[in-house]
């Protein structure tokens, strides 16, 4: 049985696994804190982490009715993420370990969102979109996983924050466009599709937003008046068309080049059931398979951590002695 921690940005998160089965997956979500602000605040995470993460840990072990001294492992995310965040979930990892003299492996947070789908034992392509990170990623084999392209400016989840703000709809922005998009019409605006056409494999969707921003700027009379729910609706399914179009696109073409059959959707926005929903058509039609996991396991949370530790562990590896975070850790294979 192995316990994950995670607390690399807004959520603090305690899960139990073993054999491949998720006995508790304890979340403590801080959106609410963090919503006022429209964005996550680097310092309040942190103290809600300080505040949480005892109680996180201990509920996680008494869901998944173990007592501590059963555990085989603990792990924890080591990165990337928010320095002061991920230092909370780090230091009351070691500090269980030590105590309970079990070993204690370090976890890349985006290579757990990489391998929260249950994949079959061949090669994919992944694409990993998060509010931080959006990745294309080719992996021959488990453990075996390199990058082939990634976002230049914003990441996905950052434009669906960042876009929902400009049009007066909440924080995490992107649950609120999905909602307000089933109302709209998405080819209400034109809206580009950046880097479509690129022959690289990244993405960019800064000049999105901005393209959004003026449309705004041109709809609203002055400053001081909001849109109406019709302009909002509108926006939203023609700006989350547009992304979930160059998403998809690239995405089928990365298969198809390395003759890859199985794709794989992780990371927060692969909650969004028109992302999955389009991706799906897609690879119908290519006769590829697409594997995502429940949207508990896409957003952030611990039981994705300890599910690739015990991959790791049972495979072999052994934890590092000496590591601390590591906040702009980079995907690379192992
Ligand atoms: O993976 P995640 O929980 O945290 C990071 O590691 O960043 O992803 C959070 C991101 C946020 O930007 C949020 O707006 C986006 O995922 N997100 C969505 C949806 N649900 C969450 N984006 C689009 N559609 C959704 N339904
Ligand atoms: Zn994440």
């Amino acid at each position: 049985m192995i316990l994950g921690i995670e607390t690399s940005c807004d959520e603090t998160s305690a899960a139990v696994v073993y054999h491949g089965q998720i006995l508790s997956n304890v979340v403590s979500s801080q959106i609410d804190l963090h919503s006022v602000y429209g964005g996550v605040v680097p310092e309040v995470a942190s103290r809600q982490h300080l505040k949480m993460i005892d109680y996180v840990i201990c509920e996680a072990l008494h869901r998944a009715k173990i007592p501590s001294q059963n555990l085989e492992a603990i792990c924890v995310t080591r990165g990337p993420g928010l320095p002061s965040a991920l230092l909370v979930g780090v230091s009351a990892a070691r500090g269980l370990a030590l105590r309970l003299e079990k070993p204690l492996l370090p976890i890349h947070h985006m290579e757990a969102h990489l391998y929260s789908p249950d994949l079959e034992p061949q090669p994919f392509i992944a694409l990993v979109v998060s509010g931080g990170h959006t990745l294309l990623v080719h992996a021959p084999r488990f453990g075996e996983h390199s990058v082939l392209g990634q976002t230049m400016d914003d990441a996905a989840g950052e434009a669906f924050d960042k876009v929902a703000q400009l049009i007066g709809l909440g924080y995490p922005g992107g649950p609120q466009i999905e909602k307000a998009a089933k109302s709209g019409r998405s080819n209400a605006f034109d809206f580009p599709r950046p880097m479509l056409e690129s022959s690289d494999w990244n993405f960019s969707f800064s000049g999105l937003k901005t393209a959004v921003r003026r449309t705004v700027a041109s709809l609203r009379k002055d400053s001081q008046t909001p849109l109406d729910l019709k302009q909002i609706a509108d926006l939203s399914a023609s700006f989350q068309s547009a992304v979930v179009e160059v998403l998809v696109e690239k995405t089928i073409r990365a298969a198809k080049k390395f003759c890859v059959q199985q794709i794989a959707i992780s990371g927060g926005v692969a909650c969004n059931q028109f992302l999955r929903m389009e991706l799906e058509r897609c690879c119908r039609k290519e006769g590829m398979i697409l594997k995502f996991a429940d949207c508990t396991l896409c957003t952030d949370n611990a039981a994705m951590i300890a599910l690739l530790a015990e991959k790791k562990l049972r495979s072999g590896v052994t934890p590092p002695k000496e590591w601390d975070i590591e906040p702009d850790w980079k995907l690379t294979a192992d």
